[in-house]
């Protein structure tokens, strides 16, 4: 007999009750929103270092006595900023003081991959490792997090995450809030699902999507508010959950101006009042308040045209992030620019190589991830086009790590406003079909492989992930063997 494949037989099962998400919140939003502290760095010999420590903490999170076993960088919970400007050198003394190896990947940043902290850069317990790079792109929201292959949902749920904040000197021109901490505020946003006594629940419970939880923090406090003291606040937005897409605007829905995407500003600021974020992506946004009034940053159910996202696989709450109290006196903000910098567009024409992916279950291309395959062999000095489809009736996304990506169509319309900057991570809507480009300009190496992967953590660690390695002159590892040195 042949089998009638409907919509119904390919969505897959989730659980009958959803994360159960706390709707109205915490019982207040009174926590002063922690600001994570600039990390600390020496320049030495024309290097900026900086060093992190993976290490077991515990921290109170929930709002009674329960304490929860947690990892951080430096502290007992996620981890410093790193701030360094475009065109130095730096590097990064990485110790491991966790009970299992681990790595730190810079998640966006143009780099060799011998640096890139993926999962050929394991770092044992009680080691260290010192990747050196020299910053060589734009001024963007970067961030690090740890990509032990299928162990990397369970280290970022802990709490190893930061972010690493790129600053150019052009970028000081267009009159973007920037004084950290004050009007240039890092946010992020992470949702948690509590054992009873306390723990992190590590486990997603068969959920298709991966991990959901029922308490949203923001850089690690839940129901936080944040005290505006200027006319203009700048928010660096971070999607650092395991699977939820959050599309996060304001409770009165007041406009504001998106300005920066994952890899840096856009030409221009994008009024707008939501904007979506699925794991591992960011979005810089100005918004304007006025004294003493307040305005919550929620977020709302994901648009996704026809398809409708069940609650059990987050696409159905509405919920309380951040609240944003302006001060009865405010500082005066500089005016925004109303133009940033050009973006340099790629041309499809160019195109020396194109290829496509399709993404479907945890497969790319009927394959899953295998440590010692090599997927794809890139050219150095080339531009490639991707199409990349969902095939699935559940989301996905698709982050390329070295190179930041320009989107070209979606199933051949234009990308809308906030899709015209630089993208290193892109959510994928269910059975849509994307094409990006992007160029693979430097840093050959025929060995130590990037990764391409869906950033829902659980589709990660359950092999949505594949190898490419950049090479000059021949490929000659096509389909070959990782790290064996030859054959
Ligand atoms: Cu944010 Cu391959 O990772
Ligand atoms: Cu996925």
């Amino acid at each position: 007999a042949v089998a009638t494949v409907t919509a119904c037989s390919v969505l897959p099962s989730f659980p009958s009750s959803g994360p159960a998400f706390v709707p109205d919140g915490p019982p207040s939003f009174e926590t002063a929103l922690p600001i994570p502290p600039l990390a600390e760095s020496e320049v030495v010999d024309g290097v900026r270092v900086f060093s992190l420590t993976a290490q077991e903490g515990s921290q109170q999170l929930l709002r009674d006595d329960r304490t929860t076993p947690t990892w951080g960088f430096n502290d007992d919970f996620l981890g410093p900023t790193l701030r360094a400007q475009q065109g130095e050198e730096v590097a990064v003394e990485v110790q491991n003081d966790l009970p299992e190896a681990t790595t730190v990947h810079w998640h966006g940043m143009h780099l060799p991959p011998a640096m890139d902290g993926g999962p050929h850069q394991m770092v044992e317990p009680g080691t260290q490792w010192r990747p050196t790079w020299r910053i060589d792109q734009e001024a963007a929201t970067l961030w690090y997090h740890p990509h032990p292959h299928g162990s990397t949902e369970d280290h970022v749920v802990r709490g190893l995450a930061g972010m690493f904040l790129i600053d150019s000197a052009e970028e000081q021109d267009f009159g973007l809030p920037s004084e950290y901490g004050v009007d240039d505020i890092p946010v992020i946003v992470q949702d948690k699902k509590f054992l009873d006594d306390g723990q992190f629940q590590l486990d997603a419970q068969g959920n298709e999507v991966g991990l959901l939880g029922d308490v949203v923090l923001t850089n690690g406090a839940w129901g936080a508010v944040l005290d505006a003291t200027t006319e203009r606040v700048r928010l660096r937005l971070l999607n650092g959950s395991s699977a939820r897409t959050y599309d996060f605007g304001f409770e009165d829905r007041r406009p504001f101006a998106l300005v920066a995407t994952d890899g840096g500003l856009l030409e221009a600021p994008s009024e707008t009042d939501h904007v979506r974020l699925s794991p591992g992506e960011r979005a810089e946004i100005v918004v304007s308040v006025e004294a003493g009034t307040e305005a919550m940053l929620q977020s709302f159910p994901p648009d996704l045209g026809d398809v409708v996202l069940p609650s059990a696989y987050g696409g159905e709450d509405t919920f309380d992030v951040l609240r944003v109290r302006a001060a009865p006196t405010l500082a005066a903000s500089p005016p925004l620019a109303d133009r940033f910098a050009d973006i340099p567009r790629l041309d499809a024409a160019d195109a020396d190589t194109e290829r496509s992916f399709e993404v479907q279950n945890r497969e790319i291309n009927g394959r899953r991830m295998d440590m010692n395959r090599i997927d794809e062999v890139m050219q150095v000095d080339s531009t490639e086009v991707w199409e990349v489809t969902n095939r699935d009736l559940f989301p996905h996304n698709w982050h390329v790590h070295d190179v930041q990506f320009q989107v070209l169509d979606i199933d051949g319309a234009p990308p809308p406003p906030e899709l015209l900057g630089w993208k290193d991570t892109i959510y994928l809507e269910p059975r849509r079909q994307y094409r990006i480009i992007m160029r693979f300009e430097d840093y050959a190496d025929d060995e130590q492989p990037y990764m391409i992967h869906c950033h829902l953590l659980l589709h990660e660690d359950e092999g949505l992930m594949s190898q490419f390695i950049v090479t000059r002159g021949e490929p000659s590892r096509d389909g070959g063997r990782v790290g064996s040195g030859g054959h």
